[in-house]
C-alpha cells in the first residue's frame, strides 16, 4: 500500500521549529496589544460570494487559486446517499476555504453591526489561508497569516492618514523586535474610487498600443483586469511595463494630500520606505495607500514578508456601511523563513531542564510524583522509564535534557538526591526540597 503523505503545498511544522513559531505569534500578541489590537477568529470557510465580491472576480486569487465546494460536489454527495439530514439551505450554498481573511473580518464587522459603536476597531487574526498556487519555496497552498485590520465610519478618524503611518510603524517596530534585519518598505497610492476610472482609461489606451508585445497572461489581463498587468514579474515585459503611465498622475488632489501626509507621518518618526508606482497588489479592494515589505535573504522569488495597504470602499462593496481601513497580512511561513536563514539554518532544540531517570521499575510511581512536583514549580521535566538502564538513561538524558537526577530505592528512602550537570560536568547533592530551586538555574 503507498504510505499517505501530506497534500502538495502543505506541510506538517514540528519541534523546534514550532517554538520559533510560537516566538513570532508572542511576539505579534505583544506588539499589537501595545497598539491596543484585540484578536477576532472568523471561520475558516465562508461565502464564496464573500471572496467574489470582496477580493474580485478577476484577481488571480478568486479566478485561479480557490478551494471551493460548489453545489455540484453536493449533487455527488446526494447521489452516494452522504446527504442524508442536511438542511435544504446549506446544499445550494457554495463554500470557500479562505484565501485571505480581510474579507472575512470586513463581513463580521458588517454582521456585527460594529460601525454602530462609533469606534474606529483594531483586529488582528493568525491562522491558515487556502490558494491553489504553484508551491515552491515560501510559497504553499495552505499558509499562514497574521494580520491586521483597523476599520470604522470616517467620524472615528478611519480615513485618516495618521492610520496608515501608525500600522506601517506597527510593523517596522514588530521586525525590528523580532530581531529582522534587512527589509524593506515599498509605498505607494492606488488612488480612490474616483481616481480610478481615469487611470484605467489612459492605461487602457497605452496598453491597446503595446499588450501584443507583452507576455499572454498580461495580453488577457489588459483586456480583464489592466492594473494587474503591473504585477507581472516576466522580465521581458519589464521595460514595457515601466514606460506605462504611472497612476501617481492621474491621483486627484485629496488623494495626493492623504499619501503627503502619510509619507510625512513616516518621516518623522523614521521609518524607512521607497516610493513603487507599480505596487498595485493583486487584490481588487485598494484604494490609496498600498505597501509590501520585502526581504531578499533566505526567500528567493518569493521575497515579498507582508503586503496591505487602504480598503475605504470594501465594507460597501459587501453591501455594509461606509467603513473605511487599512491594514495587512504576514506570511507567517515566510517570516520564519527569513528568521531561520538569518540564524544560519535550522534551530536546535532547545533542552529540558532536568531528566528525571528511575532506576528501575518499582521506582517509576515514585519518579511520577517528583516529576509533578517539579513541573508544578515551573520546571521542564523529561522523565525516563525504570525500565531503562543507566546508560541508556544517561545517552538519553545527554541529548534531551541539561542536566540528569537519577531516583533509585536509596534516593526515595533518604531523600538526598544527585544532580548531573551535563555543560559543567558538575554533581551536587540536593535534598529533595531543594530540588526545584537547584534545578531552576541555567
Ligand atoms: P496578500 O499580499 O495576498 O495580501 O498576502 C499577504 C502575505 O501573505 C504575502 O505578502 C505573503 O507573505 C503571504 N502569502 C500570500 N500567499 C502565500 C502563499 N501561497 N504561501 C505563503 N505565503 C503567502 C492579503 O492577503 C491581504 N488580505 C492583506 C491585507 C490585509 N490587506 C489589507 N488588509
Amino acid at each position: 500500500m503507498n504510505t499517505l503523505k501530506a497534500v502538495r503545498g502543505t506541510r506538517d511544522l514540528l519541534p523546534p521549529e514550532t517554538e520559533l513559531w510560537h516566538h513570532v505569534e508572542a511576539t505579534a500578541r505583544r506588539v499589537f496589544a501595545r497598539y491596543n489590537f484585540g484578536e477576532i477568529r472568523t471561520p475558516i470557510f465562508e461565502d464564496t460570494l464573500l471572496f467574489a465580491r470582496g477580493v474580485g472576480e478577476e484577481t488571480d486569487i478568486v479566478s485561479k487559486e480557490m478551494y471551493t465546494f460548489t453545489p455540484a460536489d453536493d449533487v455527488g454527495r446526494e447521489a452516494r446517499g452522504q446527504d442524508r439530514g442536511r438542511a435544504a439551505s446549506d446544499k445550494a450554498q457554495s463554500l470557500t476555504l479562505r484565501p485571505e481573511n480581510t474579507a472575512g473580518v470586513v463581513r463580521a464587522y458588517i454582521e456585527h453591526k460594529l460601525g454602530e459603536t462609533g469606534l474606529l476597531q483594531k483586529l488582528y487574526y493568525m491562522g491558515p489561508q487556502f490558494r491553489r498556487e504553484r508551491p515552491q519555496k515560501g510559497r504553499y497552498r495552505q499558509f499562514f497569516q497574521i494580520g491586521a485590520e483597523v476599520i470604522g465610519p470616517p467620524s472615528a478618524g478611519s480615513e485618516s492618514p495618521l492610520r496608515d503611518a501608525e500600522v506601517l510603524e506597527m510593523l517596522a517596530s514588530f521586525l525590528d523586535e523580532l530581531g529582522v534585519t534587512g527589509w524593506r518598505l515599498a509605498i505607494n497610492s492606488v488612488g480612490s474610487a474616483a481616481d480610478r476610472p481615469r487611470y484605467l482609461a489612459a492605461l487602457r489606451e497605452a496598453l491597446a498600443a503595446v499588450a501584443g508585445s507583452l507576455c499572454g497572461d498580461c495580453q488577457h489581463r489588459a483586456h480583464t483586469n489592466p492594473l494587474r498587468v503591473l504585477d507581472c514579474k516576466v522580465p521581458a515585459d519589464q521595460p514595457v511595463i515601466d514606460a506605462l503611465p504611472k497612476i501617481a498622475d492621474y491621483l486627484d488632489d485629496a488623494s495626493r494630500a492623504h499619501f503627503a501626509a502619510v509619507c510625512a507621518a513616516l518621516d518623522r518618526c523614521g521609518v524607512r520606505y521607497e516610493l513603487n508606482a507599480r505596487l498595485v497588489r493583486g487584490i481588487d479592494y485598494y484604494t490609496r495607500t498600498t505597501f509590501e515589505f520585502t526581504h531578499d535573504a533566505g526567500l528567493g522569488t518569493q521575497n515579498a514578508l507582508l503586503g496591505g495597504g487602504r480598503y475605504d470602499g470594501l465594507s460597501e462593496m459587501l453591501g455594509g456601511p461606509r467603513a473605511p481601513g487599512i491594514g495587512f497580512a504576514i506570511g507567517a511561513d515566510r517570516l520564519v523563513l527569513t528568521l531561520q536563514s538569518q540564524a544560519g539554518g535550522a534551530a536546535a532544540p532547545s533542552k529540558a531542564d532536568v531528566f528525571l531517570a528511575p532506576v528501575g521499575e518499582a521506582q517509576n510511581p515514585a519518579a511520577l510524583v517528583l516529576a509533578r512536583e517539579l513541573r508544578r514549580s515551573g520546571l521542564r521535566v523529561e522523565l525516563g522509564d525504570g525500565s531503562f538502564r543507566v546508560k541508556k538513561s544517561f545517552e538519553l538524558a545527554d541529548k534531551l535534557a541539561r542536566r540528569i537526577v537519577l531516583l533509585g530505592e536509596d534516593e526515595v528512602a533518604s531523600g538526598m538526591l544527585t544532580v548531573k550537570n551535563f555543560a559543567t560536568g558538575e554533581q551536587q547533592k540536593v535534598v529533595r526540597g531543594e530540588l526545584a530551586t537547584a534545578l531552576s538555574g541555567a
